[in-house]
């Protein structure tokens, strides 16, 4: 049902630079520019994050999360990727205007990423202690025995103790490589950190253990966090707000009470409907029936109406445009239009 009357997202998202938030990312289009053809991967992406705040970008494969990450540190593989459109501001200052070594100063210090695979962020010859040491000595001026006394702290602060400062990444298991990578992402405390499947290379207790170490560091360091996951638990565990992405779009976005117990798009429907409970650590997205359209060659329309149960010839017709139907939740669906649209949400599991 509709609790307000519809107004595009783009008003109430798309404000210009403003310090209260910490990362404002604004309309951003992410392609790939192939030889013979364009990967539309990224179609028009807005949010916002304040200080401390948590947000979670969830989405199957493809959705275009990854792309969204590595287009707001500005670090594209370019080419063949290109950001066709957007603004990402970091503290109010515009990332995609600044000059290399301004950019390297800013990635580190106020924004960093964490990667699935902690391997793509480790160096196997240097010990883990040297590669804290060199995150801090690239921002702070310090001397390097007090960066390696740092490092040696924040391996404590992630759970190793410092003594294994001098070790190599081989001799660490998966969790604890995690671990280091998060140390060094938070070597310099940043004010914003992304995380991309930070947790999915990990085996399900491990998961929860860095997962809870996340949600304790924060909160001890205030810092504002982009949750990539396709792992529904993940969300719930640590999110205030949701951004349900689909074919390159924010098809559903609002606070994660908005997201998890009122769903609003079909898609979120579909990835919520096979879950026993909603916030059990370790649900995965169930596949919905077909596939996500070819990035190369989008609809006109509504990205999700050939795998959509309530889709009508309208869906495939114009750009569906993001509406807001509840103070702090947005959906990108027509068949609102219709003041009595609703889904109609059956967990299964939950009457029996
Ligand atoms: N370097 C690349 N070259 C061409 N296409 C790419 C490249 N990286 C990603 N893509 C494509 O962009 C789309 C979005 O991918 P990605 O951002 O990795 O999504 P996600 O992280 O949600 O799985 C996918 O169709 C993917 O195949
Ligand atoms: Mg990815």
């Amino acid at each position: 049902m509709l609790r307000k009357k519809s107004t595009s997202v783009r008003n109430t998202h798309d404000v210009h630079r403003d310090s209260e938030y910490v990362l404002d990312v604004q309309d951003l289009v992410v392609h790939y520019e192939l030889e013979d053809e364009t990967v539309e991967a990224v179609n028009g992406i807005s949010f916002k994050l304040k200080k401390g705040e948590t947000i979670g970008l969830v989405g199957e494969t493809g959705a275009g999360k990854t792309s969204t990450a590595l287009a707001i540190l500005n670090m594209l593989p370019n080419p063949p990727g290109v950001i066709k459109n957007g603004a990402i501001f970091v503290e109010g200052r515009d990332i995609l205007k600044m000059k290399p070594n301004e950019l390297e100063r800013v990635r580190g210090k106020d924004i960093s990423i964490i990667f699935q695979d902690p391997m793509t962020s480790l160096n196997p010859v240097m010990t883990v202690g040297e590669q804290i040491a060199e995150s801090i000595l690239l921002h702070e001026n310090v001397s390097k025995s007090e960066a390696f006394e740092r490092a040696k702290q924040m391996l404590e602060t992630v759970g190793i103790p410092g003594s294994r400062a001098i070790e190599y990444p081989h001799q660490f298991s998966g969790g604890m490589k995690q671990r280091v990578v998060i140390a060094i992402a938070l070597a310099c405390s940043p004010r914003c950190l992304l995380a991309d499947e930070p947790t999915t290379a990990l085996d399900v207790t491990i998961q929860a253990q860095v997962l809870d170490m996340m949600n304790e560091l924060k909160d001890r360091f205030g810092t504002s966090l982009v949750m990539i996951t396709h792992d529904l638990g993940v969300i719930a565990s640590i999110c205030d707000t949701v951004a349900v992405m689909y074919a390159g779009r924010i098809v559903e976005y609002g606070t994660l009470e908005d997201v998890f117990n009122h769903p609003l798009h079909p898609y979120t429907e579909g990835l919520f409907n096979s879950l026993p409970r909603i916030s059990q650590k370790g649900d995965k997205l169930k596949p919905i029936p077909g596939l996500m359209p070819d990035p190369t060659k989008l609809p006109v329309g509504c990205a999700f109406e050939p795998r959509c149960k309530y889709a009508t010839e309208a869906c495939r017709n114009k750009r569906i445009e993001s509406r807001q139907m509840g103070e702090t939740h947005y959906v990108l669906c027509d068949a609102y239009d219709d003041p009595a649209f609703h889904i109609d949400m059956k967990r299964g599991g939950e009457d029996e």
